[in-house]
């Protein structure tokens, strides 16, 4: 692995250090919520999907296995809805050895198909436990019911029609243990994370291709930039990892003429 570090003192130990790093036990920290790792690949020009909803591979095989060790290295995986629509993922360990992470879905309609790929364990050395689907108190009862029956714990929170309230099932996962989560996206759900602050750590794989589709990231209110830099070359990819540190918010566009 060609690995570096960027110049923030005290240096990173690399990306092998770094990943070490947020990985490691949690138990001693005394917060009310897991501490969040967003992870996910990108295009050198910044796209994680070539067309709104459709799957698109980006990480290349060393990239992946890395994904795969970040998942066993967690508790909880995060995505939205709308990447399981998309790329029906399994979320799951089977690039490495390891146990699967609790899959969390946010899907504030219960648009889950019973079919989905998640709700089944295939491929992975150690069966994932049955996901939690965090949704909204309007979501419909029988597709709840439904989904119970296949094994999904249902967690509802008040979100008239809005987006679910991330920092409540932050505490919900909490409660239940959960204490590392890794957040995989897709973008809506990235730029929610980044928009609440609620990311302690950042790995990004950037792949060599020019894809001019979806971005990672919509409106974010502030800029953020990554601390005690690590990265990696694998493959063609390189991956970056840090601790972002978030911005000043940024004003509203001024409305008037400027002098
Ligand atoms: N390159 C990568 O690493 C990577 C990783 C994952 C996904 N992807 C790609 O990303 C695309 C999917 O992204 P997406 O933006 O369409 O969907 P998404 O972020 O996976 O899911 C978004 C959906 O989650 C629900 N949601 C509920 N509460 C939310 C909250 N607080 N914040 C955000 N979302 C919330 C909403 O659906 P409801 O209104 O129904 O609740 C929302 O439309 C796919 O093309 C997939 O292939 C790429």
């Amino acid at each position: 692995m060609t690995a570096g570090s960027g110049a923030a003192a005290p240096p990173a130990a690399g990306l092998e250090g770094l990943v070490a790093q947020l990985t490691s036990d949690v138990a001693k920290e005394a917060r009310r919520r897991p501490r969040v790792t967003i992870s996910y690949a990108q295009s050198l020009d910044g796209s994680i999907a070539a067309r709104p909803g459709e799957p698109l591979r980006l990480s290349g095989s060393r990239s992946l296995e890395l994904t795969h060790r970040l998942r066993a290295g967690h508790d909880a995986i995060l995505v939205g809805i709308g990447t399981v629509l998309a790329d029906d993922p399994r979320l799951n360990v089977r690039l490495v050895a390891g146990d699967s992470p609790l899959p969390v879905i946010l899907d504030g309609r219960l648009r889950l198909p019973p079919s989905a790929r998640l709700l089944r364990s295939r491929g992975a050395l150690r069966a994932a436990p049955p996901p939690l689907v965090a949704t909204s108190f309007e979501a419909p009862r029988e597709r709840a019911a439904r989904l119970c029956a296949a094994g999904v714990t249902v967690l509802r929170f008040r979100s008239p029609n809005g987006p679910l309230p991330l920092r409540s099932l932050m505490r919900a996962l909490h409660r239940r243990g959960v204490r590392r989560l890794l957040v995989e996206g897709g973008g809506r759900v990235l730029t929610s994370m980044f928009a609440e602050r609620l990311a302690d750590w950042v790995v990004i794989t950037v792949a060599p291709r020019l894809v001019g589709g979806e971005p990672a990231l919509a409106r974010v209110p502030a800029p953020v930039d990554l601390a005690g830099l690590g990265w990696a070359r694998l493959d063609d990819d390189l991956v970056f990892a840090g601790r972002p540190r978030f911005g000043a918010r940024r004003r509203a566009a001024p409305t008037g003429r400027e002098a």
